[in-house]
């Protein structure tokens, strides 16, 4: 049995398929169809709901694609749609920004943009272009243009009065207590089950009894499989209520990183000591993704073109493996051994990611390559994490991904470098080596020899950066 708040309504369900989406619960259970859907795969947004949760003695509210969020994974939170925004007769003042602003001609897609504009009044103090920008650039409008929008978001934030969210907010606040999780819930209808364990100890012991069981983390990959490809999953066992999972800790030589933890909620912590992992997630996918998607996630799909990947191998980041009571620590290189083959073992799940801190003789940079800046994945993407002392190489770790079947290091150009002179010579030699590191394939978003070309001269862009730290150019690459 489940429980969550639909607005400020408390919904039990107890009987029902976990690979529901809310996206179908909303429309074909409830008949409730404001909330659009478009591509059903995370690209479009018109899908775009908000989920409340506990912060303390507050709500917070993020945006999510209801298309790739199962139900079961609202259980213990608030979830609010289009249709909860009109109050007594008045539209929301995001609404009414909306039509006040023409942001909207055929509609389809104006539910998920005020989903997302209601995400971003709440969670912003005055009208700021560039966050307002990355709140919607997980929602397409094919139609009216965008200025209008974000004339709209702009009329929104900056006439930002209280609505009916914020005077209840203490009762919701006082509702979400009472059903908050206390012990490990089910969801299940007939054969069908999802399992939501509190502790990392009771995730171990669950996952060791249903071994078959496929972990639900965000579900911006996974729940693919029942959207794209119509598959069935009989099993699923929910990581999201693990707040032990769900942490990250920073000591002087690390940053520890619970698995579980929402891309939106590593990007603080990561940009701080790493610049260019803070500019990748930035370009991860939608915001509606980031705060779904997990970095166990990104790790546990081992998709050769996973972001978070080749920048974790570079920096010699490691991961904990957890099967029953036994722990067991693997640098997170050593986790990728074919395409979509893993190390993990049947019943293992990865428990946290451990990033070493940033040294002062370090310098690391990543780059990903896409054919749009937002929303989109990478055709390349590279990390280069170098000591470089008195003009010599002392150390070189060097990873790409969308280069070969796995996120992979770059072996024979890390050889070419380390030791060396740093100057233009050794760069070409570097350069030649990454063609005995990689044989990419060619596909929908690049050709072999265009990965190939466009590796090294990453590495160019990288050399030249480093020797004019000022000029910054490594923010944004294009196919
Ligand atoms: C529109 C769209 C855009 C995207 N853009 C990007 C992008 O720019 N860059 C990018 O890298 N990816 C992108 N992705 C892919 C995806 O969002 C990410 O890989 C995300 O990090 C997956 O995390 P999740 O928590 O949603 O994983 P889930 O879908 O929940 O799980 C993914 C896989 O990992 C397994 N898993 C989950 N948690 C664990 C664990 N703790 N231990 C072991 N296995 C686990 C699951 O069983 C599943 O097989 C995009 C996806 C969509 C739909
Ligand atoms: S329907 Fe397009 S993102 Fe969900
Ligand atoms: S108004 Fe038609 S798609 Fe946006």
């Amino acid at each position: 049995m489940i429980q969550f708040l639909l607005n400020r309504e408390l919904r039990t369900e107890h009987a029902l398929d976990p690979n529901v989406t809310v996206l179908n619960y909303l429309r074909e259970h409830l008949g409730k169809s404001g909330t659009k859907e478009g591509c059903a795969s995370g690209d479009c947004g018109a899908c775009t709901v908000v989920v409340g949760e506990l912060d303390g003695e507050r709500v917070r509210y993020r945006t999510l694609n209801s298309c790739l969020t199962f139900v079961s994974s609202l259980h213990g939170k608030q979830l609010i749609t289009v249709e909860d925004l009109k109050h007594q007769g008045q539209l929301h003042s995001v609404q009414q920004a909306m039509v006040d602003c023409h942001g909207s001609q055929c509609g389809f897609c104006t539910p998920g943009f005020v989903m997302s504009l209601f995400a971003l009044q709440k969670n912003s103090s005055g009208f700021d272009k560039a966050d307002t920008m990355e709140a919607l650039a997980g929602n397409l409008c094919r139609c009216t243009g965008y200025r209008p929008i974000i004339d709209a978001a702009e009329q929104a934030c900056c006439r930002k009065q209280p609505d009916q969210f914020d005077a209840a907010e203490a009762q919701t606040v006082a509702q979400l207590k009472a059903i908050a999780p206390q012990d490990t819930a089910e969801l299940n209808s007939g054969d069908k089950r999802c399992l939501l364990p509190l502790t990392v100890a009771d995730l171990a012991d669950i996952y060791a009894a249903n071994p078959e069981a496929r972990l639900l983390a965000g579900g911006t990959d996974l729940a693919l499989e029942v959207t794209q490809f119509h598959r069935e999953l009989p099993v699923m066992i929910y990581v999201g209520h693990i707040e032990a999972m769900k942490r990250v800790d920073v000591t002087a030589e690390s940053i520890e990183i619970g698995a579980a933890t929402a891309l939106s909620d590593c990007y603080e912590t990561l940009a701080q000591d790493y610049p260019d992992f803070g500019e990748l997630l930035h370009r991860f996918a939608s915001l509606q993704i980031r705060n779904q998607g997990t970095l166990g996630g990104n790790i546990g799909n081992a998709s050769p073109i996973g972001d978070a990947p080749p920048l974790l191998i570079a920096l010699g980041a490691q991961i904990v493996l957890r099967k029953g009571s036994e722990s067991r620590t693997l640098p997170i290189e050593d986790y990728f051994l074919d395409y979509k083959v893993t190390a993990r073992q049947e019943a293992e799940f990865i428990e946290k990611i451990i990033v070493p801190r940033h040294q002062a003789s370090q310098a690391f940079r990543a780059y990903k390559v896409s054919k749009r800046l937002d929303d989109d994945i990478s055709a390349v993407c590279a990390a280069f994490n170098l000591v470089v002392e008195d003009g010599v190489v002392q150390s070189a770790r060097i990873a790409f991904g969308g280069m070969a079947a796995i996120p992979k290091r770059a072996a024979a150009c890390e050889a070419a470098l380390q030791g060396s002179a740093w100057y233009p010579g050794v760069i070409e030699r570097a350069c030649a080596a990454l063609a005995e590191d990689f044989t990419p394939l060619s596909d929908f978003r690049a050709s072999k020899e265009y990965r190939l070309l466009t590796a090294q001269n990453l590495l160019r862009k990288f050399f030249l950066e480093l020797q004019a730290p000022e000029v910054e150019t490594r923010v944004t690459a294009y196919v």
